[in-house]
């Protein structure tokens, strides 16, 4: 530190210049020379703010026992009459079901899934068959840990702009990558973009037995404002019966996870899986559930 400030009235004296800083801008430069000790001369006064992103950035690992959902495993059986399209669930109880969209990813995925089996919480992955196709074997895992597997088409575009004949291509090359990779069907879509028109929905729904599930609580975690926004925002947001929405594809959503799943459980909210909450719909609402057409 001494040898550091002794550079600093080196450099001072080299470069005249900074002497005429008024004592506030010197303080600036001289924090900013401190900061990237390994500079060889001082820092301009307009680059003191800049810091650049820490890529080594990990979510620290869990420190002690973390709350747990609760056991158990209720049923997903949902009848076809349940609803064409769901953004949340009218249900009774704290029930809440997040899901994660844009996977497999072969690192951020199976971080996800470790945190979520500290917890026993089981969640619904809407996964791209593309990338399902690339890493097979993260979508097993998930599958073997109990989580649900939705479709999310085959290559991620926008549906609305597609015929009828590309939107079936698109939900059964997902469908069958899927099958191939880990043995199971999906029995939910997500559309990408959420963007679907009605008559589309009614058509999947028909043909592939599929709602399409939307979201109640949407962080924008794909702009990546943090992982602390992250979690603020899907802890404001949730209600009981809410769908969350998030995206496994993005390191900043699963370094967000800890927190949120903490905090949505300590606040008492139960995870089940997008069927399992469909499941758990009370009759008496269920023109409140369904969505009218984008
Ligand atoms: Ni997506």
């Amino acid at each position: 530190m001494d040898n550091t400030l002794h550079k600093i009235g080196d450099s001072l004296i080299r470069n005249p210049g900074l002497g005429q800083l008024s004592r506030r801008g010197f303080i600036a430069a001289s924090a900013a020379t401190l900061a990237s000790c390994k500079a060889a001369s001082p820092l301009p006064p307009s680059a003191a703010v800049k810091t650049p992103p820490n890529k080594e950035y990990r979510t620290p690992s869990v420190q002690g026992p973390v709350p747990r959902n609760q056991a158990g495993n209720p049923s997903s059986n949902f009848s076809k009459d349940a609803g064409v399209t769901f953004s949340r669930v009218q249900v009774s109880g704290n029930f809440i079901a997040i899901t994660f969209d844009d996977g497999p990813h072969p690192q951020n995925t199976p971080r996800l899934l470790d945190m979520l089996a500290q917890r026993n919480i089981k969640a619904t992955f809407y996964v791209i068959g593309r990338s399902v196709d690339l890493h097979p074997g993260v979508l097993r895992r998930t599958v073997a840990e109990g989580h649900e597997i939705g479709n999310h088409s085959h290559t991620h575009r926008l549906l609305s702009k597609l015929g009828d004949a590309e939107v079936r291509q698109e939900m059964q090359r997902c469908q069958d990558a899927i099958g191939r990779a880990a043995g199971v069907r999906p029995r939910t879509m997500r559309p990408p973009y959420g963007g679907l028109l009605q008559r589309q929905r009614e058509l999947v729904h028909e043909e592939f037995g599929y709602p399409t599930i939307l979201w109640s609580v949407d962080p924008l975690d794909w702009r990546r404002p943090g992982p602390s926004v992250v979690a603020s925002r899907i802890l404001s947001a949730t209600t009981a019966g809410g769908i969350v929405l998030a995206h496994d594809l993005h390191s900043q959503t699963v370094d967000a996870m800890p927190a949120t799943l903490d905090g949505l459980l300590k606040r008492g909210f139960k995870f089940v899986t997008v069927s399992q909450l469909i499941a758990m719909k009370t009759e008496t609402t269920a023109q409140a559930s369904v969505t009218p057409a984008q």
